[in-house]
């Protein structure tokens, strides 16, 4: 089938914020004396926040709902801190020349981030005005690697799922591509998504002449 439309994720495939993600995670996993690292994170990528921290926090008893948020609160002042300078020089190279490639082709371009900053994000970074659409993570019932967000996308941009292709980084992300009906185009390694349609080391390498079905 034809491409249509294609639904991005944002962190760690437009910008470097899986990063910034990850140091915001550690430094509440250190508060708290649990242990944590860049392995564990892995599980976390694509995973909403308090998603994310259950993952940190695993069957801990100590941490009521009033404490979670609490903790979830903590953890996004931190990431905040790590993206207030952001700008265009944040984007990762070839993030803006992938965004320009599709909407060269006539394609509809959605934002399908589980993150609640990505607008922020996308505004400070000026590329909000390359998106079609931006799927809002709290208007769904299940984040990734349920398929809620990438058929929101599918459905604001009006094209079948089949007719798209999802971006990730994310184990999470690419499971929730596939559950949607959508091919995926990973963005980092073969052993970290072994089951993308396709893979690329960066953005930088987007080529959106491979990815006809
Ligand atoms: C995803 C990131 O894009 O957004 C996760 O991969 C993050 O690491 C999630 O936890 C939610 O982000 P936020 O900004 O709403 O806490
Ligand atoms: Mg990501």
């Amino acid at each position: 089938m034809t491409l249509k439309g294609v639904a991005f994720d944002l962190d760690g495939v437009l910008t470097d914020t899986a990063r910034a993600h990850y140091r915001a995670w550690k430094k509440l996993a250190d508060s708290l004396g649990i242990p944590f690292d860049e392995e564990r994170n892995e599980a976390l990528k694509g995973v909403d926040r308090m998603g994310s921290l259950a993952l940190i926090l695993g069957d801990r008893p100590a941490y009521d709902l009033t404490e979670r948020q609490r903790l979830a609160a903590r953890k996004n002042d931190w990431y905040l801190e790590e993206i207030a300078h952001f700008g265009p020089a944040d984007l990762f190279p070839g993030a803006r020349a992938a965004l320009e490639q599709c909407r060269a082709a006539g394609l509809g371009i959605a934002l399908a981030s589980a993150s609640r900053n990505a607008p922020l994000l996308i505004a400070r970074m000026q590329v909000a005005d390359l998106f079609d659409a931006v799927i809002d993570p709290a208007s769904l019932a299940a984040g990734k690697p349920a398929p809620d967000i990438f058929l929101a996308a599918a459905a604001v941009l009006g094209v079948h799922p089949a007719a798209m292709l999802g971006v990730e980084d994310a184990p999470a992300g690419v499971q929730a591509i596939h559950a949607a009906g959508m091919k995926a185009l990973g963005v980092g390694t073969r052993a970290a998504l072994p089951d993308a349609d396709w893979i690329i080391p960066a953005i930088r390498d987007f080529d959106l002449a491979a990815y006809s079905a």
